[in-house]
């Protein structure tokens, strides 16, 4: 069900039906494949629930306290950590916890961290050269896959040295992450890869605490140890759910970014002569339109539930409903955006899509992607003028984890 009208999807058919062909034949058609919830398509009325505290992020809050304790005692004891997300949480824990983070994300630390992530691009992209040189590729006809290249060590480098997880355990730690990520729906809770995942990576976290209880070190998880024990004010579960959250939505989220804007952009050939023309000057505006015209979100994410009784653009939304907020539809709406599915990288109003989302939940990292995405584009297309898909851009797969969309490699000639 949706509320309002149904904005077009952005890729003709659904990006979570691309991933899982056969559920969306199996399904009815004009049922959502998110289970049994309203889909808010439009602009205002997804910034509007945002906004509105009477929709919560917790499925707890509707809850009776003996429905809570059912729900808690069902929770595999690996998993419980992920129920202290703080996505999945209202305030006060909301509040308490983000207050926690928020400073290594403000627009100061983003500036402290340039020169790093400026450095990085640029090793990656002599890297991505070197290796074409080693495999006696012509100058005209050098190859790398974007994805692996830079699209995807790029963030995971970043957010690893921000959160302090050891080079030599990021293998590791990423293995888990991916069968992690690709849980989705409530069975994915009993499922044995996912719990085993859950509890390897809950028993390295130990360890990594331990040592970095005896050994402080500047970065986040050091940070966060400090506050647990000068306070108590962060349980252990909570900080397992935060490192596993910052890890998770500090790389992949921006993988996409990078890569569905390098093929936005090499798909509009007009768009790509002015970008060519001014990458310092355009960066901002590639990174902006990419987030509206194809943002990493997924349509079917960002999840609410209605705690009372109420109305959404003349729908009845009755307590206990759950929501689906379109973000990447809402950047797609006719009546927020002139001729939405333009890809314009000088369109005045990009930065207000909502990609991040909004209101008390707005993403965290917003800064340290938006700097990352940037860094990234103007750096390779600066370098990499003749840069230029190896395959038809028709020909690209979208590739879907979560409620996350993007492409698993981006074959390019450089
Ligand atoms: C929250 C998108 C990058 C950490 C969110 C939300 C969205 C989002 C839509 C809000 C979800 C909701 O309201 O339910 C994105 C996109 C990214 C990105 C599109 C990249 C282009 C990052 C990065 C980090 C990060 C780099 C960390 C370094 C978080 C955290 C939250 C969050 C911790 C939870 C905030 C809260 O609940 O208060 N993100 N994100 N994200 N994001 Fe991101």
């Amino acid at each position: 069900r949706a509320v309002g009208p149904v904005v077009r999807c952005p890729f003709g058919r659904g990006i979570s039906e691309r991933a899982n062909p056969e559920a969306s034949q199996a399904r009815e058609p004009g049922k959502g494949t998110g289970g049994d919830r309203l889909f808010v398509t439009r602009y205002d009325e997804a910034v509007s629930v945002l906004l509105d505290e009477r929709y919560s992020s917790d499925l707890r809050s509707v809850m009776t306290p003996e429905q809570r304790a059912r729900l808690e005692a069902n929770m595999p004891e690996e998993i419980r950590p992920l129920a202290h997300s703080i996505l999945l949480l209202d305030p006060p824990d909301h509040t308490r916890l983000r207050k926690l983070v928020q400073p290594n994300f403000t627009a100061r630390a983003m500036e402290l961290l340039r020169p790093r992530i400026q450095r990085l691009v640029n090793d990656l992209l002599d890297t991505a050269e070197r290796k074409a040189v080693e495999r006696g590729e012509a100058v005209s006809e050098r190859r790398m896959d974007l994805i692996e290249a830079l699209a995807y060590p790029m963030p995971v480098t970043v957010i690893s040295d921000l959160l302090g997880i050891p080079v030599e355990d990021r293998e590791r730690v990423h293995g888990w992450a991916e069968t992690l990520l690709r849980a989705e729906g409530q069975d994915a809770m009993r499922d044995e890869r996912i719990r085993t995942s859950m509890r390897a990576f809950g028993q390295y976290l130990d360890g990594l605490f331990e040592r970095k209880r005896r050994e402080p070190t500047e970065d986040m998880i050091s940070q966060m140890l400090h506050v647990q024990e000068d306070g108590d004010t962060l349980s252990h579960q909570e900080m397992v759910s935060m490192v596993f959250i910052l890890f998770f939505a500090g790389h992949v989220t921006t993988v996409n970014l990078i890569g569905n804007g390098v093929v936005a952009l090499l798909s509009h050939p007009e768009q790509h002569a002015r970008f060519l023309a001014d990458p310092a000057g355009l960066a901002k505006g590639l990174v902006e339109e990419t987030l509206r015209y194809c943002g990493p979100v997924d349509y079917i994410s960002t999840p609410r539930i209605a705690r009372e009784e109420m109305e959404l653009g003349g729908t009845h939304i009755p307590k206990g409903e759950n929501l689906s907020l379109g973000l990447a539809s809402a950047n797609r709406d006719p009546a927020r955006f002139a001729h939405p599915d333009v890809f314009d990288i000088t369109r005045p109003d990009a930065h207000r899509n909502i990609a991040f989302g909004k209101g008390i939940h707005v993403c965290i990292g917003a800064p340290l992607a938006r700097l990352e995405g940037q860094l990234a584009f103007e750096t390779l297309f600066q370098r990499f003028p003749k840069l230029r898909l190896a395959v038809p851009a028709e020909e690209m797969r979208w590739g879907s984890v979560a409620s996350l969309r993007g492409f698993n490699r981006i074959p390019v000639l450089f």
